[in-house]
């Protein structure tokens, strides 16, 4: 039987991931960590540009399988498994044959859809990837009195291929109302709220370097990194939780991932922002009310 390897090493880059982001909490730096998941999503997403999207997705719903089929015999269904022709949506040959629905209705959209939707997937990965790539950039070295014009040139780049990376997923999203496994109308409305989030938290950022607001600029920057990593990391990994969770009820795993990675990501960044300003605060005022208790 077929062992994919790649899917493996996928694995073991995750787990290594894990081990960085806990290093990274303990140092209370996460520049490795960063990188490395910089390198892992990339690593992830130029496949589709050197292997087409059929074969992509099947790499993508690859890593899922082991998940979905976590518990079940090898030829035991669940409402929301399917299977697809010649069992082609997969990097594990015969291991698995059923699959998360969602990821069958994904191959077929771009194994048997028009070239436009392709196009419209390439514009999409490309643009966004670009855009998640120089946000950690201008996250790292912010704009300050030696490099703020070049920050700002950088910022302009990148918030032009945001806008092609979102333009072109609200209008695949827009085909959503009748594909079934991914939900249908609750699917198309949710990838536009995920995009609504996305592109309302830098426009914010816009506004605000516009203005000249620096401390408001670097905030709407992290809620818009967050709602990013959302969209991007928290949606590909809740996945796999809730796939083997929920596999009776086919479209809710996926459901939840589409409406809950933007503003979920936007929560946790706002809390890691709270808590680093928090501990930065001077150590004077943070003492202030024990003195006062003091005297
Ligand atoms: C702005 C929020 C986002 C929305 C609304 C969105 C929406 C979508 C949609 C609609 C699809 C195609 C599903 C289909 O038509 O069958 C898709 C696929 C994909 N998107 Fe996004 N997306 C977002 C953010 C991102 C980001 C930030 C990245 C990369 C950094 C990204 C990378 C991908 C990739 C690689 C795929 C193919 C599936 C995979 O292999 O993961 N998306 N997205």
């Amino acid at each position: 039987m077929t062992i994919a390897y790649d899917v493996l090493v996928v694995y073991a880059a995750l787990a290594l991931w894990a081990v960085l982001l806990v290093v990274g909490v303990r140092k209370q730096s996460y520049q490795t960590f960063l990188g490395f998941g910089i390198v892992i999503l990339l690593f992830l997403n130029i496949r589709y540009f050197i292997e087409g999207p059929p074969a992509a997705i099947a790499f993508f719903i690859g890593i899922y399988d082991v998940f979905d089929n976590l518990g079940l015999g090898r030829e035991e269904g669940a409402p929301a498994l399917a299977q697809c022709v010649d069992n082609a949506c997969t990097v594990w040959g015969d291991r698995f044959v059923n699959h998360p629905s969602w990821g069958v209705a994904f191959h077929d959209r771009f194994l048997n859809g028009p070239q436009f939707r392709t196009n419209l997937l390439y514009t999409h990965i490309g643009f966004n990837s670009i855009a998640f790539v120089m946000m950690h950039y201008q996250l790292l070295r912010p704009g300050r009195a030696g490099n703020r014009q070049r920050h700002a040139l950088i910022g302009r780049i990148s918030f032009l291929a945001l806008t092609l990376g979102v333009f072109t997923a609200v209008w695949l999203a827009a085909e959503h109302h009748s594909v079934g496994e991914y939900g249908g109308t609750a699917a198309m409305l949710g990838f536009w709220s995920m995009a609504a989030f996305v592109y309302a938290t830098a426009i914010m950022g816009v506004r605000t370097a516009r203005r000249g607001q620096v401390a408001e600029h670097r905030k709407w920057m992290i809620r818009y990194a967050g709602s990013m990593w959302g969209s991007f990391w928290i949606f590909r990994v809740m996945l796999v939780v809730t796939g083997p969770l929920l596999r009776n009820w086919e479209t809710a795993s996926l459901l939840l991932s589409i409406w809950l990675s933007a503003p979920l990501g936007i929560l946790i960044a706002e809390w890691f922002r709270v808590r680093s300003v928090r501990n930065s605060a001077p150590i004077v005022a943070k003492r202030a009310p024990m003195s006062v208790a003091g005297r």
